[in-house]
């Protein structure tokens, strides 16, 4: 399991401390660096706050049907898993691991 190295941070004790909004995100102060949070089913994904397209505050976005994270600037598109855009434009979303366990919730910031 994780927490094998320093660089894993704990951002809540239990998921249910974390606010996700009808957009299914949440943000999150993360060692001074803002993260979002993203649900999709009973998972929960880090990622950038900030589209790398153009700035856009994904927290403002949403996640589709797809998985996908939609800009809500531009609405490129982004696999939640893997940070890729799915939406053609080339570009890549900076996401981090997440793992949920019995002690808290925590994200990989070394990633
Ligand atoms: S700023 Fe996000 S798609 Fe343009």
């Amino acid at each position: 399991m994780p927490v094998e190295n320093n660089n894993w941070v704990k951002i809540a004790e239990d998921i249910s401390e974390i606010y996700f909004g009808a957009n299914n995100i949440a943000e999150r102060e993360v060692g001074g660096k803002k993260i979002c949070l993203g649900k999709l089913n009973d998972m929960v994904f880090a990622f950038a706050s900030v589209c790398p397209h153009a700035g856009g505050f994904l927290a403002e976005g949403c996640i589709n049907a797809s998985g996908h994270i939609v800009c809500p600037v531009h609405s490129y598109k982004f696999n939640i898993r893997t940070g890729y855009n799915v939406s053609g434009e080339g570009y890549y979303l900076k996401h981090w691991p997440v793992a949920i366990r019995a002690d808290g919730v925590f994200v990989d910031m070394g990633k």
